[in-house]
């Protein structure tokens, strides 16, 4: 679909989101930490159908960091549900559009035998989906993947001779996605809070003040636009 201002050749193949301000924007309005965690569920929708708008090929949210361990267990346990049956509402409706639901992070002991089992039953569903493949970041960490592709590699015995960046980059939790071009971050922080370390070495920046439970497609086509406006030179020397 053509967006206005947004030049249909150039669009990022894979937008990269950290949603957050969920905890800001509830307080502000006198609720409760987790009201603002719920009212991000229509944020991420409607980010999903500007993606598919969009026709960006993939999308990745950032939903539960290997640090938000350290929350009160309250809000932990909190959002381990609220995930769970955000995609059991969820997911018949994003397979009917063709989206892939895909999951990044570890899997430990932390996160909930029931989560895991709704993670299965999602990605399993959709796995045919091809016209947009959403991947949530959970329990995720950018240096926890990092090692996890180390370990993977002194497992296999490679020799250290033999490594180089393919070999790490082939042995992260999806090896398949693209790097992001572009990555945008919500509520007017400035950090990229361990999320993609190693994909999103040259994605563009966008940052926002909105807050993620406000945050709409209208949003994502301005991150776009600002990413159009930009000149990627990935340590080269610009074609102008
Ligand atoms: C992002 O919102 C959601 C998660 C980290 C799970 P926050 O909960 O971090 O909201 P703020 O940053 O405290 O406002
Ligand atoms: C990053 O947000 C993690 C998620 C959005 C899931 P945080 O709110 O946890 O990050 P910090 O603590 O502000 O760096
Ligand atoms: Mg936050």
């Amino acid at each position: 679909m053509d967006v206005p201002g947004i030049d249909n050749d150039r669009i990022p193949a894979h937008i990269a989101v950290v949603m957050d301000g969920n905890g800001r924007w509830a307080q502000r309005r006198g609720l409760k930490r987790t009201e603002g965690h719920a009212a991000g569920e229509e944020a991420l929708m409607d980010t999903v159908d500007g993606a598919l708008d969009l026709g960006a090929r993939w999308l990745t949210v950032y939903a539960f960091s290997t640090e938000n361990w350290r929350r009160p267990v309250d809000e932990v346990r909190f959002l381990m549900g609220f995930n769970e049956s955000l995609l059991m509402r969820r997911r018949d409706e994003l397979d009917a559009k063709d989206v892939r639901i895909r999951f990044i992070g570890r899997r430990d002991w932390r996160v909930p035998r029931r989560l895991l089992r709704r993670i299965d039953e999602s990605v399993e569903q959709t796995r045919r989906n091809r016209t947009l493949t959403l991947t949530i970041a959970f329990n995720y960490g950018g240096r926890a993947e990092i090692v996890d592709a180390v370990r993977r590699i002194v497992d296999e015995g490679i020799p250290a001779a033999k490594i180089d960046e393919r070999t790490i980059a082939k042995r992260l939790y999806a090896p398949d996605m693209p790097e992001p071009e572009l990555l945008v971050r919500t509520s007017g922080e400035y950090r990229l809070s361990n999320y993609l370390m190693w994909e999103a070495a040259y994605s563009e920046l966008v940052f926002t003040d909105v807050l993620w439970p406000d945050f709409r497609r209208e949003h994502l086509f301005e991150a776009v636009r600002e990413y159009q406006a930009r000149d990627r030179r990935f340590g080269g020397l610009s074609d102008e």
